[in-house]
């Protein structure tokens, strides 16, 4: 019985795969005449089913898998790698593994290598493939180095993981969510202006004709009694509410309506910004007319942020807001000499930085956010000028 098993394994030697295809594979199969002899416990039939179930896993793995020798030249590949490379298996073997890289990332994909060549397992590293075509992908690669049965390095397994469906998702979900954001800002714009109108309009009003009655009020009593005291104090705490009530309606409605009100509102925020350690200013050398309140309401929200990044976090002496008109183009800068602002930060997706974007995105700006090579930070934006000062179009705050 064994001994007709082992006829039937020699006579069914698997054919070699890759014999086909390019420089001859390492021997994979079992020949009962190969190494010394082998104790008589070894299911000979068993290891070939295994052998072949493994090789079909590498073959119709769902995944491209590629193998390259230690220089780097393919030794073999599977199918999925014709269907998503549109290259033959035939015509891989002894091309270089970087064939199947983009070139922009050629310099990545060597260092990787050679990390593996090291031992090291690389897992699930972000890279860019490219299709006999030219066609460039996205796919996060697995590298395994390989070894001989004596433990010596062999080869390199890449697993390719084609990811640009999943790209392209979490790129329309980003996108979805920013648009979302904007959606938002404008909207709170649009409720802040409402509110600071009403409380101007309404409250404001209603405060201010209440303190002139008790005003004359106070001048018709003769005397100077309890009565008058109380009246007179009634004046002052309705003056102060006054005052509450602009200061409200001025941080939610910054920019008056006419075309002055961005360098009014811009000299009035250096102002007080200059209150603390630093030092801030508001420089224009020419007239900059703004028709569209609500483009001139987001670049001051732009420089009041900018400003208050630069007092929170540059520890700058001095803080410069200029704005300027040239070419066509408004810009509207905020310089200062502090620690500089970190690439990192960047990067981040922090509240302030990100509605910076936004609102400049809302006009149809242009913003950078730049580090000085002595330390410093600028934050500029540029906006083009159309008819009458009116930055165009701009939505709604
Ligand atoms: N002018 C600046 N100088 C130095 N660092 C800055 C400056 N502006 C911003 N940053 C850095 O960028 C980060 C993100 O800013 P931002 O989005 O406005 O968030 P927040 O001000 O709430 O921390 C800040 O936490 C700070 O580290
Ligand atoms: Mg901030």
């Amino acid at each position: 019985m064994t001994k007709k098993k082992k006829k039937s394994v020699t006579k069914k030697k698997p054919a070699p795969v890759a014999a086909k295809i390019g420089p001859a594979p390492r021997k994979w199969w079992v020949d009962e005449q190969d190494g010394p002899p082998r104790p008589q416990r070894v299911d000979l039939p068993i290891l070939t089913r295994e052998l072949r179930r493994q090789s079909r896993v590498f073959m119709e793995g769902a995944d491209p898998i590629f193998i390259e020798d230690l220089n780097g030249r393919i030794a073999d590949c599977n199918l999925e790698v014709e269907r998503v490379y549109g290259w033959s298996r035939q015509e891989l073997p002894g091309k270089p593994a970087l064939t199947l890289v983009s070139p922009k990332y050629h310099e990545y994909a060597t260092k990787l290598l050679a990390r593996c060549r090291q031992g090291e397992t690389i897992r699930s590293a972000e890279s860019l493939h490219i299709t006999k075509h030219g066609q460039e992908f996205p796919v996060l690669i697995t590298l395994t180095l390989m070894r001989n049965e004596k433990g010596e390095p062999e080869g390199i397994a890449t697993i390719a993981k084609v990811i640009t469906q999943m790209k392209e998702t979490v790129a329309k979900k980003t996108k979805e969510l920013h648009s979302a954001e904007r959606k938002i800002l404008e909207i709170a714009g649009v409720e802040q202006r409402r509110i600071g109108q009403d409380l101007h309009d309404s409250l404001g009003q209603e405060l201010t004709a209440l303190s002139l009655l008790v005003d004359n009020l106070a001048h018709s009593l003769t005397e100077k009694g309890p009565q008058s005291v109380a009246l007179h104090k009634i004046t002052a705490g309705l003056k102060r509410a006054q005052a509450q009530v602009r200061e409200l309606s001025r941080g939610l409605m910054p920019v008056d309506v006419d075309s002055e009100g961005l360098m009014a509102a811009l000299n009035d925020l250096a102002r007080r910004a200059s209150d603390g350690e630093a030092t801030c200013r508001f420089s224009c050398q020419q007239q900059v007319l703004v028709d569209d309140n609500t483009a001139a309401t987001h670049l001051f929200r732009i420089a009041q942020e900018a400003v208050h990044n630069a007092l929170k976090h540059s520890k700058a002496k001095t803080i410069t807001i200029s704005l300027a008109h040239k070419d066509g183009q408004i810009t509207l800068q905020v310089k200062d000499d502090g620690v500089g602002i970190q690439k990192s930060d960047l990067e981040k997706t922090g509240m302030g930085l990100t509605s910076l974007r936004y609102r400049a995105d809302l006009i149809n700006a242009r913003l950078n956010i730049t580090t000085g090579d002595n330390g410093g930070t600028l934050v500029s934006c540029s906006v083009a000028r159309g008819r009458g000062g009116k930055p165009q179009p701009a939505r709604a705050l």
